[in-house]
């Protein structure tokens, strides 16, 4: 299919965190984007945000006060009027819509069918979903070869990273079209296969799955855990802070679909742990209080800042995501550059995890995982089959 330049209209369905963000993405790229969303006045609470927040960036002079006004010049919102149906007709002209909507499959599937007799037949249809089957979603589509994956991170206009998941349907030239697309936003593109989680957030579960593990099982408290993946890991976040900042609710919700969509994989197991802490309303920071308490006068935990003891905790860590990152290329969910760039883009980790397990030695990170195995028993600890294979054929990732 023929390049999708700056002068194709871009329209974005859903105004919240995440439809917001890509609209100002792709309005700063210079298109033009319209913006609909069916709460009354979302779409344009949505631009006066954007508007704020480049003003905040013009006083910085990060951006000139010319080009804030351009880029929001080029937004604009589509009427919700009465009813969301026509309203959709103003994406006619459309040549790519991405939709930001609520999670929920029914709702974007109803949504992908009205748009495609809305919109021309080259028109693209873009998911930002996060948990769904891209495939699941096009699954009503007259032509599910149009809609792909376009998975963004939050906040949209400050994380590079954008994972392209084509569904089982989607044509070959459209995952190099909106690859190029995306790229030319500034972005740094990876293409994930659609599966639970894609690529980041199924690679990244054993960094809050095994920190409540060892917590459940007394080996250490919540900040010498956090103490230990941040001083001793060189994580930005420990997986308790990490969690409350995402929210327990969000996290929880992404632990348990991925657990559902890989036919309940034990190493994706829930904790209860967590599972209280929703039920409780403790989300984390946003509720102010979570895995730790937010209050003025909460009294400050101290961590056990033994050394010995923190090496274990992030080598156990360490060796889990390692694996995962290695059953992720094993299972062609992203090739061995795609999985590394995907960590230290799209969630900050310091290195790429196939790096890392290099760095470490594979067969180190072996040892850790049967170790594991044998005091464990079950799947939990099974340690890849590319990974085996790489310690028995003496080789290293990205040779
Ligand atoms: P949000 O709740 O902030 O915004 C969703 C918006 O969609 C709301 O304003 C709602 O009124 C609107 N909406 C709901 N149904 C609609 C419909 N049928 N037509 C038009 N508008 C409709 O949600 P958020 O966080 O922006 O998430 C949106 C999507 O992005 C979800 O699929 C989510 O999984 C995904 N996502 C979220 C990330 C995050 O960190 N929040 C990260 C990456 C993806």
């Amino acid at each position: 299919m023929s390049p999708l330049g700056r002068e194709t209209a871009v329209g974005i369905v859903g105004a919240g965190a995440m439809g917001g963000g890509i609209a100002q993405v792709a309005s700063t790229a210079g298109h033009q984007v319209l913006l609909y969303d069916t709460r009354a006045g979302a779409a344009s609470r949505a631009i006066d945000g954007i508007t704020k927040a480049l003003n905040r960036q013009v006083e910085k002079q990060k951006l000139s006060s010319d080009d804030a006004r351009a880029i929001v010049s080029r937004m604009r919102v589509v009427d919700a009027g009465e009813s969301g149906r026509t309203a959709l007709s103003a994406f006619a002209d459309c040549g790519i819509v991405i939709e930001a909507i609520v999670e929920q499959l029914d709702v974007k599937r109803d949504l992908f069918t009205t748009l495609e007799r809305l919109v021309s037949a080259e028109c693209v249809l873009g998911t930002n979903t996060s948990s769904l089957s891209v495939t699941a979603i096009a699954g009503t589509c007259a032509h599910p070869e149009r809609v792909i994956g376009i998975h963004f991170f939050n906040p949209a206009p400050v994380l590079p990273l954008v994972e392209i998941v084509p569904g089982l349907a989607t044509s070959e030239s459209l995952v190099h079209t909106v690859r190029a697309l995306v790229d030319a936003w500034g972005k740094t593109t990876v293409i994930a296969s659609d599966t639970p989680g894609f690529i980041v957030n199924r690679i990244a579960r054993p960094f809050y799955g095994e920190a409540l593990k060892m917590f459940e099982e007394g080996i250490a408290d919540r900040p010498t855990i956090d103490w230990a993946m941040r001083e001793v890991g060189g994580f930005r976040m420990g997986p308790f802070e990490l969690m409350d900042f995402i929210g327990n609710d969000i996290n929880f919700a992404a632990t348990s679909a991925v657990f559902e969509g890989t036919f309940y994989d034990p190493r994706y197991l829930p904790f209860v742990t967590q599972q209280r802490l929703v039920e409780a309303g403790r989300f984390g920071k946003k509720t102010g209080r979570g895995h730790y308490d937010y209050s003025v006068d909460a009294p400050a935990l101290q961590p056990t800042t033994d050394q010995a003891l923190g090496k274990s905790i992030v080598a156990r860590i360490l060796a889990m995501l390692i694996n995962e990152a290695a059953d992720a290329v094993a299972t062609g969910i992203g090739s061995p550059a795609d999985v590394d760039l995907a960590m230290t883009k799209g969630v900050n980790y310091p290195k790429g995890l196939l790096q890392w397990g290099n760095d470490l030695g594979l067969s180190a990170v072996l040892d850790t995982l049967e170790e594991l195995q044998r005091e464990y028993g079950g799947a939990r600890y099974r340690p890849s089959v590319l990974l085996k294979r790489m310690v028995r054929e003496g080789k290293q990732f990205h040779q």
